[in-house]
């Protein structure tokens, strides 16, 4: 079965072609952020109309590299929701539209679903059940898979996610969007211990995280430093943040795989791609004889093969063909079941 997945639900258009058989074909992304990035975050009018300049071209290339045609297609699969509406319709409309021309089936893809499921995109993936660290812009949540469909919330932001903090500090200590690469770039220069920052609920006993006070501290730190605030404070500042996010990550996902007697963890979302929680979470899992499976670099963040993976998934069981569609801004993962 060919699958042409579309992913449109923020800032990135993204397209791929997963076979059932020979996995994936191809793909590729387009990128808005330098177009977002003198707004210092994303303009959701400007990412839908982007989105639609994009979205064809994309989908002839992805054919076009794996040498296939529309014809070749056997369903199409789009990121349904959660994310900005005007873009996710851009998507959707594509794909139903595409799909209702050709006589296909369609399938509308949960984004985290697809975040979930890309680390089984590379060799060696992990059997169900395992553990599931979601760090993104918008969630940080650890759950409990045991199969397609079926997810269990472990824990869970109470504010802002992990992402977000970074995207927010990027911004107080004056570094461009998005402010994940940008913090772990100065980061690599700033100097252990100059400051401290609080590990937010650390010690909480559940499997929950908060970084909002992270953020504010940050604010403090910077405020106290007035006209003084220059690059080496900045990577010191960088530093320490990135230490204490990625060591609250690290030790909630050895206590959920403590909790819940698993012994594989996948990471995944953007927050995902950072080089030291990535080195914190090996050594840890090393240590407890566990294991730690990533996408690769390229599949953290925003991307349409995790969602023509995922799309595929669902519909060898499942899928529509009457084009009627809605898209689904708000969307709890948890309403997802098996298919
Ligand atoms: O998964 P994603 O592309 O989009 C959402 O669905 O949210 O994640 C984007 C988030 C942004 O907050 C960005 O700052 C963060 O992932 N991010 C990083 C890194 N690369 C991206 N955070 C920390 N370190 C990174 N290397
Ligand atoms: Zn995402």
């Amino acid at each position: 079965m060919l699958i042409l997945g579309i992913e449109s639900s923020c800032d990135e258009t993204g397209l791929a072609l997963y076979d059932t058989e020979q996995g994936l074909l191809s793909h590729a992304l387009h990128s808005q952020i330098d177009m977002h990035a003198e707004y210092g975050g994303v303009v959701p009018e400007l990412a839908s109309r982007d989105h639609i300049r994009r979205a064809l071209p994309l989908t002839r290339h992805v054919l076009a590299q794996a040498g296939k045609t529309l014809q070749d297609l056997d369903g199409i699969a789009y990121t349904q929701g959660p994310g900005l509406s005007g873009a996710l319709l851009v998507g959707t409309s594509i794909a139903e539209a595409l799909a209702f021309s050709l006589n296909l089936p369609t399938i509308g893809v949960h984004h985290l679903e697809g975040h979930l499921l890309a680390p089984l995109l590379e060799a060696n993936p992990p059997d169900f059940p395992f553990v599931a660290l979601l760090v993104s812009g918008g969630h940080t949540q650890l759950m409990r898979v045991s199969a397609i469909g079926d997810y269990e919330l472990l824990g869970d932001t109470l504010d802002d996610a992990a992402g977000e903090a970074f995207d927010k500090t990027a911004k107080l200590l004056g570094l461009s969007y998005p402010g994940g690469p940008a913090i772990s770039r100065i980061a690599s220069t700033g100097t252990a211990g100059a400051y401290q920052l609080p590990r937010p609920m650390l010690n909480s006993g559940d499997l929950n995280f908060s970084f909002s006070g992270l953020k504010t501290a940050v604010l403090t730190l910077v405020n106290q430093q007035g006209d003084q605030l220059n690059e080496q404070i900045k990577a010191d500042i960088a530093y320490e943040f990135q230490e204490a996010v990625t060591e609250v990550l690290t030790k909630k996902c050895m206590a959920a795989l403590r909790n819940t007697g698993l012994d594989q963890l996948i990471v995944s979302g953007g927050v995902g791609a950072n080089a030291r929680l990535r080195e914190r979470l090996n050594s840890a899992t090393k240590r407890r004889h566990c294991h730690v499976h990533y996408p690769r670099l390229e599949f953290c963040t925003d991307n349409g093969a995790m969602i023509a993976f995922a799309g595929a998934m669902r519909m060898q069981h499942a899928s529509t063909s009457d084009h009627s569609f809605t898209v689904r801004p708000r969307w709890d993962l948890a309403e997802l079941q098996a298919p």
